[in-house]
């Protein structure tokens, strides 16, 4: 089954034609970070129109770059939640026209377990395993035993991983998004350099939370307090010192979840999926089978939307002509979403 997914949650639009949930036909992205970036951030009203200007165009591409026609196409998924609300209505209303032409199903699909599904298109992983979904709106440890079936274990508090990243950077002029300059210059920096603090807080009985904003904090406004006294205060062994504190957080309570479920598999997803130091850290957690997208499917993308699309499509759900958008999803429930 060939399904067409449609991605506008934030500032990438994007199309993409899977088949069977796996394989990937054509998958084009048109990024907005060079329009953003002059704002230090995503600016809505200037996301929403892009999406209205690049989505047709982007679909067509997609189309090309399959060597499929309209015709081919047997189901479509969209993104519904979360994200900006005009740019998710974008996505929704071309889909739903797409549909209504072509005489399709469609269905609207969550987001998160889109980032959560995306290393499924590249690798056949078995469920129950340990999520870990990180990206600038989200940070999440869950048991997921299907596709749809996602218990969440542990979330952030405060700023999302992501977010925690991008804040740093652009405190240290780094420019936004900030997360792969961060990675990039952590590369060549001491990790030990400032040894700031780990947060150990979480709310409730959730010790799987993270907190990101001591980190952050420590990093921005007081960064003498944690230099070790003789490294040079360089950009780079800031870098470095601040993205193991934010790396091994993640990883720690990832080991101790392991180690409390049983699980033998983790899967990584979300634009923090691509960061170096996470992927090495996952690979060398003992006994543990780890997967996480490769670079282009950990950020926003619409062939994560189709495969997750395709697996409801299979089983006969489908969204009515009364499907809406939703920006928000409420921040911590014990099932997703
Ligand atoms: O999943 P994503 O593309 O969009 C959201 O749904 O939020 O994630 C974007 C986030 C940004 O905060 C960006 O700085 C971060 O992912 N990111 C990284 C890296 N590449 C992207 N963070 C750390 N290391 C990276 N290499
Ligand atoms: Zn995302």
């Amino acid at each position: 089954m060939i399904v067409l997914g449609i991605e506008s949650t934030c500032d990438e639009c994007s199309v993409a034609l899977v088949e069977d949930g796996r394989r990937i036909l054509s998958l084009v992205i048109d990024s907005q970070v060079d329009i953003h970036r002059e704002f230090h951030g995503v600016v809505p009203e200037i996301a929403s129109r892009r999406h209205v200007q690049t989505i047709l165009p982007v679909y067509r591409q997609a189309l090309k770059e399959a060597g499929l026609q309209a015709k081919d196409i047997q189901g479509l998924a969209v993104s519904r939640q979360p994200g900006l609300g005009g740019s998710l209505q974008v996505g929704m209303g071309f889909c739903k026209g797409l549909a209504f032409s072509l005489g399709l199903p469609f269905v609207g699909v969550d987001h998160v377990l889109g980032h959560l599904y995306a290393p499924h298109l590249e690798a056949d992983i078995a469920y129950p395993y340990l999520g870990l979904l990180v990206s600038g709106g989200h940070s999440m440890i869950c048991h997921i035993r299907g596709h749809d079936q996602v218990e969440v274990l542990g979330a952030s508090i405060d700023d999302a991983a992501g977010e925690a990243f991008d804040k740093v950077a652009r405190h240290y002029g780094l420019g936004y998004p900030g997360g792969a300059a961060l990675d990039a210059l952590a590369r060549q920096g001491n990790p030990e350099a400032f040894r700031f603090p780990f947060s150990n807080l979480y709310k409730g009985n959730h010790p799987y939370d993270v907190s990101y904003s001591g980190l952050k904090n420590a990093v921005i406004n007081q960064l003498d307090q944690f230099w070790d006294g003789t490294s040079e205060r360089s950009l780079e062994n800031i870098a470095a010192s601040f993205e193991r504190v934010a790396i091994d957080t993640l990883v720690r309570r990832l080991a101790r979840a392991l180690a409390d479920t049983g699980l033998v598999r983790v899967v990584a997803g979300g634009g923090v999926a691509a960061n170096t130091r996470l992927r090495a850290s996952l690979k060398a957690l003992p006994g543990i089978q780890a997967f996480y997208p490769s670079l282009r499917l950990c950020g926003d993308n619409a062939a994560m939307i189709a495969g997750l699309g395709y697996q409801y499509l299979v089983r006969g759900r489908t969204s009515g002509w009364d499907e809406s958008v939703c920006a928000r999803v409420r921040d911590f429930r014990r099932f997703y979403p």
